[in-house]
């Protein structure tokens, strides 16, 4: 994967964490015991690449391995192996230099100071990262009134709402004006306008100021406005990555609905070839007759024909023939099954 053109690449990544199960031994001590270890694989041989100016989703359930591919990124967890590059530069041997170049906003983690207000926070994010004097007063009123802080700057965090501290955890990823911005989980818990105010501001900063954008979240809404592409992350695993439209068009090429007169009997049609499953469902004028094809265009085509042709056969009247429209939920759930597994 070139680093030219990726601002943010990953090439084979490879991490696994090893996790240690307690047995409590003794009620009154509460003394514990290992007694069994076992290896998570929160990233096997991970590869993809984020432009300049774009958003990138990066979807998976509940322990994916999608907060550790942040870390990864952020320089937070090293790697077991592979090579994880920022505008060209090695994270693991450019660390330091890494940190300005990157902004990130953990999921959950409280960020901000509370005891302070947003503008002193930000002084004290700004000054840990060189950003002071003039460039520091401008950067935070310029920030704080971007993200719509403007009328809390001088509150104390602990008197703000959830979706305020998250903006303000926004405002101090920024402070150095890094290229690229990692947000894991960034509307999680928000409320409908919370949420659409920082996906707005989100989409106006990549591009504006042409900024790369990695967004990790569990919400398929959030992904289909938000993203310009998506990776799909399972087990640790990277099962697809392509653009939100991509993804769409294929898995809708694969499901077909045939609207008959009567229900069909399903066995009829599980047998052909390039078919993968049969479902029948009534509806007040007939029944619909739902196929899933093999993605190969060739057997898919030839599987068609044979349905219509049963059908035909059989003396069923065709009303309608739809192409299933997919959603990116159903094409998450197919690529990473119902729930996690373990
Ligand atoms: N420091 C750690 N020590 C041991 N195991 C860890 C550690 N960090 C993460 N893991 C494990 O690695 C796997 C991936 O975790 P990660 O936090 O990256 O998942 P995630 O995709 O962000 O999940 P979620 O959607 O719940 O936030 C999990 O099985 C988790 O238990
Ligand atoms: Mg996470």
């Amino acid at each position: 994967m070139s680093s030219t053109t990726h601002v943010v690449s990953l090439s084979n990544i490879q991490k696994t964490f090893v996790t240690r199960h307690f047995f409590q031994l003794d009620e009154d001590t509460h003394k514990r015991q290992i007694y069994r270890k076992r290896v998570v694989n929160a990233a096997m041989n991970v590869s993809f690449g984020i432009r300049r100016g774009e958003i990138f989703g990066l979807l998976g359930p509940n322990g994916a391995g999608k907060t550790t591919t942040v870390k990864m990124i952020s320089g937070l967890v090293k790697p077991d192996g592979g090579v994880v590059e920022v505008e060209g530069m090695d994270v693991e041997r450019w660390r330091h230099r890494i940190l300005q170049r990157v902004g990130v906003v953990l999921e959950g983690t409280r960020t901000s100071i509370w005891p302070l207000t947003p503008l002193e926070n930000l002084a004290y994010y700004g000054n840990l990262k060189n950003v002071t004097g003039k460039r520091l007063f401008e950067r935070s009123h310029e920030l704080l009134d971007f993200i719509g802080l403007k009328d809390q700057k001088n509150v104390q965090v602990r008197y703000l709402s959830r979706g305020q501290k998250q903006k303000l955890a926004i405002c101090i990823a920024l402070i150095a004006d890094p290229q690229v911005l990692l947000l894991d989980e960034p509307t999680t818990g928000l409320d409908v306008q919370s949420s659409r105010s920082i996906k707005d501001k989100i989409i106006q900063m990549t591009r504006e100021q042409g900024k790369s954008v990695l967004v990790t979240t569990h919400d398929m809404h959030v992904a289909q406005e938000l993203c310009d592409r998506v990776g799909i992350i399972n087990h640790g695993e990277l099962v697809a990555c392509k653009t939100t439209e991509e993804l769409l068009t294929l898995f809708s090429d694969q499901q077909f609905e045939f609207r008959v007169d009567r229900e069909p009997a399903a066995g009829r049609f599980q047998e052909i070839r390039g078919v993968r499953e049969v479902s029948t469902t009534l509806s007040a004028d007939g029944a619909v007759l739902t196929v899933r094809l093999v993605r190969e265009p060739d057997k898919r085509s030839a599987a068609l024909y044979e349905i219509v042709s049963t059908l035909h056969g059989d003396g069923y009247r065709l009303l309608g023939v739809n192409q299933h429209q997919e959603s990116l939920e159903s094409v998450f759930l197919q690529l990473t099954g119902p729930g996690p597994k373990r």
